[in-house]
């Protein structure tokens, strides 16, 4: 079977889909007004996302990341994780989720095929949480996760935004949370986009020196597994659970990226940060996979090799509702 590589070896084995750009919250670092943009934003159908998954599991994808905004918005969320589950050469179906219904709708993900979960905590302080996303959510989605982990779910990420104002007290509470926990909490770096540029002047923090304290304290690094993402894992063995990292200002954070992505109305983004976004649509539209494969070798020269943020450029996204981060 053929797989899509681009110029600098790198396997694209990982598709990070979204499904809506809707999304209820209004993190400050995202959507700190909500969301803007149309009440019903011309997304995928099911038919065009199974020409799309078949597409790309038939030329290399092997895990498959539903985002949005919020996946969970959408009604058919459970099919279109079966329709992924399904399609040939995909092992692992996950959704990243704010988890505000996971509680009612997990049971049918899980029956759909999913095999992971990320779940986005920035507190762990119920008023904190409250500032950061505007809900007053947090003990609610704590127990709904303590709930998939009391029924045997055990594939759960947490992830933890890094704001330099709340740090101390995050990285406390989040240590508490991991110690009994058999899950992994990932703090990840804010990323600069168009519209959070204050904010990230202000509160950006880097993890290199949380990495380094928490290694002084006995926390060992793991070695990075198969399609994984670019997060570096530390253990200890005092504690159930892992804490990591997602530095995309790290130095080698792209060097191993494996990662495409396709936003809710299929336009693909080579990088994160690239400033060209590609339509998928025609070829969704008409349910032309063996165009579409066609085309897709063809966009992958294109492929930029990391991405530019440290000279500013943070192409065209906005704000990472758009494309799921
Ligand atoms: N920088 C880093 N992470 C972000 N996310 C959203 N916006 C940003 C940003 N500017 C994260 C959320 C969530 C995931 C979907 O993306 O915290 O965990
Ligand atoms: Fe919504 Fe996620 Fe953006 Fe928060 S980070 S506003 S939950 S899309």
């Amino acid at each position: 079977m053929n797989a899509l590589t681009d110029p600098f070896h790198r396997r694209l084995t990982y598709l990070r889909l979204s499904v809506t750009d809707l999304c209820n919250y209004r993190c400050v670092y995202c959507l700190p007004d909500g969301y803007q943009g149309k009440s019903k934003p011309d997304e995928l159908t099911l038919p065009e996302i199974e020409t799309l998954v078949h597409t790309f599991g038939a030329h290399g994808t092997r895990k498959i990341r539903l985002t949005g905004g919020e996946p969970t918005l959408r009604r058919d969320l459970a099919e279109i994780i079966a329709i992924c589950k399904n399609a040939p050469g995909i092992e692992q179906v996950a959704l990243t989720t704010n988890a505000f219904k996971l509680a009612q709708l997990a049971p049918s993900y899980r029956a759909a095929g999913l095999d992971k979960l990320n779940i986005s905590i920035d507190s762990f302080d119920p008023e904190v949480f409250y500032q950061i996303t505007g809900k007053r959510e947090c003990q609610r989605i704590v127990a709904a996760l303590d709930g998939l982990l009391a029924d045997g779910f055990y594939n759960i990420k947490i992830n933890t935004l890094l704001l330099k104002r709340y740090i101390e007290r995050t990285l406390a509470d989040a240590l508490d949370f991991v110690r009994q926990r058999p899950v992994t909490l990932r703090f990840i770096e804010l990323m600069q986009t168009r519209d959070n540029f204050t904010l990230f002047s202000e509160q950006h923090l880097s993890a290199a020196k949380l990495e380094a304290d928490l290694q002084a304290q006995g926390w060992q690094l793991l070695p990075r597994q198969a399609h994984a993402g670019p997060a570096r894992e530390y253990r200890h063995r005092d504690f159930a659970g892992g804490i990591g990292f997602i530095a995309p200002y790290s130095q080698d954070f792209c060097k191993s990226c494996n990662r495409l992505r396709v936003s809710a109305q299929g336009k693909m983004h080579l990088c994160l940060f690239g400033g060209i976004a590609y339509d998928l649509r025609p070829w969704l539209q008409r349910g032309d996979g063996e165009g579409l494969a066609q085309h897709l070798y063809e966009l992958m020269a294109d492929k930029p090799e990391h991405h530019f943020l440290h000279d500013k450029k943070v192409g065209l996204i906005r704000d990472l509702s758009m494309i799921g981060g």
